[in-house]
């Protein structure tokens, strides 16, 4: 697979994982911009019952001649019927690029990072000339949270830690382990997370960002030992501090 090529415009018969980044127009890379406005078909994904595709809209601007296609990915993650719904989407895309369609495929931030594009990239692996398959990184939520909060993420040595935060026992190991964590899908779990930080002691290390980039919805709590628990959207990150800075006073 072709991770690295210099991506100018779309060619016939080709697929791009295209990350659209958090939500903002002006957050696209000018890579994946030439990419949407230069393709046939444009994937997007929205949620079974949402009523907006987000990633969609972040590209609407470079919309115009291009076929749009709305697809509801499987909510379940495992399973005989998932796969078979992948494997029939990878066929859809296969189908058209072999009919010499070009066709990107929209993610929100970064397409190798808890995105479903790592499913259908999967899929396509057997259905097209590795060669013909594309990913066009986007920024990730741990880069525009990070960037919310004006700090850094690592600096000399740390370690840098990126995980799902819906496996406490893991996010518990993962303490000692980094210097930072960042954790996605904290919206989900959001007071036993809290519990969780309270118990080590953690809370004044901790930061979350949600909503990032979609206006009136976005909430940045930068020392979560100063907030009330309120239940949250899934679109938030986490950041825990747990190493020491050069600058950390004491
Ligand atoms: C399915 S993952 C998608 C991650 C995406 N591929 C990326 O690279 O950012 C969804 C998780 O990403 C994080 N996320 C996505 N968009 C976000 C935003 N606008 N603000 C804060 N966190 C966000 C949240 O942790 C959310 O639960």
């Amino acid at each position: 697979m072709d991770v690295n090529q210099s991506t100018l415009q779309p060619q016939p018969g080709h697929f791009y994982a295209v990350g659209v980044g958090p939500g903002s127009t002006d957050l696209l890379t000018l890579r994946a911009a030439r990419l949407v406005e230069g393709c046939d078909t444009i994937i997007a994904p929205q949620a079974k019952g949402a009523a907006r595709s987000l990633s969609l809209e972040t590209v609407q601007p470079l919309i115009d001649r291009q076929e749009v296609v709305v697809v509801n990915y499987p909510m379940q993650r495992d399973g005989e019927k998932t796969q078979q719904r992948w494997q029939q989407m990878a066929q859809d895309i296969a189908k058209r690029c072999n009919s010499g369609q070009s066709v990107v495929q929209l993610t929100l931030g970064d397409p190798l990072i808890f995105s479903t594009s790592s499913y259908l990239l999967h899929g396509l692996t057997d259905l097209l000339p590795t060669a013909n398959l594309h990913v066009v990184p986007g920024i990730s939520a741990f880069q525009i949270s990070a960037s919310r909060l004006a700090e850094a993420l690592t600096v000399q040595e740390d370690r840098l830690t990126l995980m799902s935060a819906t496996d406490l026992d893991a996010v518990e190991q993962a303490f000692g382990q980094c210097e930072t964590l960042v954790l996605y899908k904290a919206g989900t779990c959001i007071q036993e997370l809290i519990d969780l930080l309270g118990q080590h002691d953690l809370l004044g290390r901790s930061q979350l960002v949600s909503c990032c980039e979609q206006g009136e919805h976005e909430l940045l709590v930068d020392d979560l030992s100063r907030w009330d628990v309120q239940p949250l959207n899934y679109m938030t990150t986490m950041i825990v501090k747990l190493g020491r800075r050069p600058w950390d006073k004491g």
